[in-house]
């Protein structure tokens, strides 16, 4: 674990936050925090403001309008949040070496480089192929690999884009065993999907945007077993939100 000096980076609030570019409205007026527990899941149709909403949390982006806090600073340093995005590139180097570089990154010392490797490779099922070709891995690989190049900033806010989007159900299952192990160490997830079931499977709390707005945002048995709006109700029930 790390001996540095704690950085609150929750609550992540946002406050009446509003997303445009030249001029269209992509996130409508926000009003929302994500707290520390287990996984948050934003879900939603492709389009709703899912990747937009997450850039935004993690700082990559800044609100048109309102006003993004992080445990109640504005200014708050992206040292200890990390993102993996919906298709993460590879440097075109080994396994072992795309994280060592993501280590010197985040600016782990060259001595700890060497058990970390192990620590990070072990962690996400991949010790055996540090000396692969990241970009030959497969893609539940590869999303492992992205995983562990994040976690790599010692995170304490982990922001996962559609992390299992396009693999099977295997692949798909060694990466949401891997969330909650993360989740487990401490690690808030905020992650965003648009399966239903992998929010059953892994969601804290939910969070239902369609078309740039929360739809509806609860604690994940209130929105599968109690939906309020309209839009949960159907979205719950499988029908397409269009
Ligand atoms: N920089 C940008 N410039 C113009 N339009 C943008 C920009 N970023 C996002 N958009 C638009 O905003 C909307 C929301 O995009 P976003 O990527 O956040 O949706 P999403 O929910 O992540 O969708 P998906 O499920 O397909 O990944 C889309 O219509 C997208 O085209
Ligand atoms: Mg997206």
């Amino acid at each position: 674990m790390s001996m540095r000096a704690p950085v609150a980076n929750l609550p992540i609030h946002f406050d009446d936050v509003s997303f445009a570019v030249h001029g269209v409205t992509i996130l409508d007026r926000i009003n929302f925090a994500f707290v520390p527990g287990a996984p948050s899941v934003v879900i939603g149709p492709n389009g709703a403001g899912k990747t937009t909403l997450l850039r935004l949390a993690m700082g990559l982006i800044q609100p048109t309008s309102g006003r993004a806090t992080w445990g109640g600073r504005t200014d708050a340093p992206l040292s200890r949040r990390a993102i993996v995005f919906q298709r993460p590139v590879m440097l075109r180097r080994s396994v072992a070496a795309n994280l060592r570089y993501a280590l010197e990154a985040a600016g782990v010392s060259r001595a700890d480089h060497d058990a970390r490797l192990g620590e990070l490779l072990a962690l996400v099922g991949l010790a055996e192929l540090g000396d692969r070709p990241a970009r030959k891995l497969s893609g539940g690989e590869q999303q492992r690999l992205a995983l562990a190049r994040a976690l790599a900033k010692d995170p304490q806010v982990l922001f996962l884009d559609e992390p299992t989007a396009s693999l099977d159900p295997a692949a798909t299952k060694a990466v949401e065993d891997l969330v909650r192990d993360v989740a487990a160490r401490g690690i808030k997830v905020v992650m965003s999907t648009h399966d239903l079931g992998e929010a059953r499977r892994l969601a804290g709390d939910v969070v239902l945007m369609h078309r740039g707005r929360i739809v509806e945002a609860s604690d994940a048995a209130a929105f599968f077993n109690n939906p309020i709006t309209d839009g949960a109700r159907r979205f719950v029930a499988g029908e397409l939100l269009i």
